[in-house]
């Protein structure tokens, strides 16, 4: 469904993207994991056409996403939850919710989103920069989901959230997954991205280093060891 094939990112004279190859099969959940400041949003950001790409591919239901602009990729059927969550603080629960729909709101959309997340059905004419940052996150999350995306990519979803809401995140993650969605998440903690994701990719220094099923890595904690220094 998704496929990078050696892309790159510079950034001035830094070459930050040496050349990232990664796959997410339909259906499937992928974790990608890597220490700190290796190229993960990067990386995200250059699936989006929000990070200027050199050399190399982005593949999405084999379209070549090259000539994509920014703005047609959520169109193409891909969500993206930024690092940070990126809702609108003035804008209102409903106003953010409908922010990247063409047209007229979508009813039939917006119930089966409030369902998911009954706690913005009850805050929709407050301001997003008001809601507690697990709800804003759930806001960030809602969007994507109007926008009906076949693959929605999480960067960091519960960094920073209170821990009563973060099960409930990650639940809705798996809860997505199972609905069909195909699932990119980039994530610190990595028994949640091995609970959550059938497949996992490690990054190192801009590239992907190791890719492996989740069961291979619990079986193996060394390889986690070796890439991420910690231990499972
Ligand atoms: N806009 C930018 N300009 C210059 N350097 C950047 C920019 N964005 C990210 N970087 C650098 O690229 C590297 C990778 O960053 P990032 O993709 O955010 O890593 P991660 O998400 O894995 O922590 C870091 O060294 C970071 O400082
Ligand atoms: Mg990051």
């Amino acid at each position: 469904m998704l496929k990078l094939t050696d892309v790159h990112v510079h950034f001035g004279k830094l070459h930050i993207l040496q050349g990232v190859s990664l796959e997410v099969a339909t259906g499937e959940s992928v974790a990608l994991l890597g220490r700190n400041g290796v190229g993960k949003t990067t990386t995200l950001r250059a699936i989006m056409g929000l990070a200027v790409r050199g050399r190399g591919r982005v593949e999405f239901d084999g379209e070549d996403l090259a000539e994509c602009p920014p703005h047609e990729v959520p169109r193409k059927g891909i969500g993206y939850v930024p690092q940070g969550r990126g809702i609108f603080p003035n804008l209102t629960v409903h106003e953010n919710l409908c922010i990247g729909l063409p047209g007229k709101s979508d009813g039939e959309r917006e119930e089966y989103v409030f369902g998911r997340f009954p706690r913005l059905k009850e805050r929709l004419k407050q301001a997003g920069g008001t809601l507690s940052g697990g709800e804003q996150q759930m806001l960030a999350i809602a969007r994507c989901l109007m926008m009906r995306p076949r693959l929605i990519i999480l960067d960091e979803p519960t960094e920073g959230i209170a821990p009563i809401l973060v099960s409930e995140i990650r639940r809705e993650i798996h809860l997505i997954n199972q609905s069909g969605i195909s699932v990119l998440l980039v994530e610190q903690n990595v028994q949640t991205a091995l609970k959550l994701c059938q497949r996992v990719f490690i990054m190192e220094k801009g590239a992907v280093v190791h890719s492996a099923p989740s069961h291979e890595l619990k079986t193996h904690p060394e390889i986690v060891h070796r890439y991420l220094g910690l231990s499972l």
